[in-house]
């Protein structure tokens, strides 16, 4: 079997971080969101993995990831000229993946429990496609499946504007060498993609067998920053402590905390779960709860709690607490010298500041 991510898309949930990187490249845990989604794959026996890039992102893609050998697999580049679909993805990637049997990764998608499960079943048994479904409230900014009862889909519809059923199809899906013909078969959607809803329901239409298997652990699209936030909190609350740092006589680690390598602590309270990357410093700091501060970063005068700060940013001098927040990378955020009534803001394009 193979694996095929796609890396691509245009991350416009994520503006303004996505101005300047990749959206897969945002860290949960200080880890890109994209290798999680290839340690699931290795994890699952599947090592062959083919990734779909942008022309925007795609060197910083390749520049994170590599050959895949770090991961103990060998990943090939797959060029897509512009965001025309998930569907679209699979139809460049034909000649990559041949007649073997693939899963199909969306880059931004996190599963808490991997895919070790889903993969075996769809290895063993006699099917066409499989795809992985979440029990939602409310899932009308997803694709949603409609099930007959015993363990088939009758319907998929992307993004449904009424409530149809409670099931989102998760960004994680396997096909067979049937998907080729249903990709080249149906016609760009309202908004202009080939999409994967319609793929899938091409599939159930020429009536071949696509089964679902409802998952349980938590699963998380991580689009937009609550999803990151949530992301970073699912990891941290597995995480185990590991100091690779320096903290001095005066600063207090309290609960599970990791300090990668080079990270300083002086004079300052880091209370866990938080992840402290390499090179950061934090000074005379309080660093709460489910926070991550990616490498080459300073936290110094300050709080913050339930955020994630990318790299080489700082934070300095306020006197009001950050929480529930995702910084930018090289980011500086520091009151204004000397006049407290006054804020003084340098702030990109789609930027949201709370105050
Ligand atoms: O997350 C699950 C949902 O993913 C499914 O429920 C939907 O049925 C499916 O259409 C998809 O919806 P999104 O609106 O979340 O898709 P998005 O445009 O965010 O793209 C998902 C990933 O695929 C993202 O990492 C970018 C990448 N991508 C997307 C497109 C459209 C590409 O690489 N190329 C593309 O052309």
């Amino acid at each position: 079997m193979k694996g095929l991510i796609l890396s691509g898309g245009r991350g416009t949930r994520l503006r303004p971080l996505t101005y300047t990187g990749a959206k897969q490249l945002v860290p949960v845990a200080n880890k890109p969101v994209l290798f999680y989604a290839i340690e699931d794959l290795v994890d699952a026996g599947v090592l062959d993995i083919g990734i779909v890039i942008s022309p925007e992102t795609g060197d910083q893609v390749k520049a994170a990831v590599g050959d895949g050998a770090r991961f103990g697999a060998r990943v090939d580049y797959i060029p897509q000229d512009e965001p025309r679909g998930i569907a679209h993805g699979i139809k460049i990637s034909q000649e990559y993946i041949r007649d073997d049997k693939f899963v199909l990764f969306l880059g931004d998608n996190f599963i808490r429990d991997g895919i070790v499960k889903q993969v075996a079943a769809f290895r063993d048994n006699a099917m066409n496609a499989q795809i992985i479904l979440y029990k939602m409230d409310d899932p009308s900014s997803m694709g949603v499946a409609v099930l007959d009862g015993e363990g088939g889909v009758t319907q998929l519809v992307e993004k449904p504007k009424q409530f149809i059923s409670p099931y989102a199809v998760i960004g994680i899906y396997m096909f067979d060498h049937h998907v080729f013909e249903a990709v080249n078969s149906i016609k760009p959607s309202a908004r202009g993609e080939l999409e994967i809803t319609d793929t899938i329901q091409r599939l159930i239409d020429q009536k071949l067998t696509v089964r679902a298997h409802l998952i349980q652990g938590a699963w998380i699209d991580t689009g937009k920053v609550v999803d990151i936030l949530e992301a970073n909190r699912l990891v941290l609350d597995v995480l185990e402590s590991k100091n690779e740092g320096q903290v001095d006589s005066d600063s207090r680690l309290e609960g599970r905390v990791v300090l990668e390598k080079g990270a300083v602590v002086v004079n300052s309270t880091i209370r866990g779960p938080a992840i402290i990357g390499e090179r950061t410093r934090i000074e005379n700091a309080f660093v709460g709860p489910y926070t991550s501060i990616y490498y080459d970063c300073t936290i110094q005068n300050c709080e913050i709690e339930h955020s994630v700060v990318l790299e080489n940013s700082k934070i300095s001098h306020l006197s009001k607490r950050v929480a529930d927040s995702l910084i930018g990378r090289n980011a500086e955020i520091a009151r204004a010298d000397g006049r407290t009534q006054t804020l003084r803001l340098v702030i990109g394009d789609y930027s949201k500041v709370g105050i």
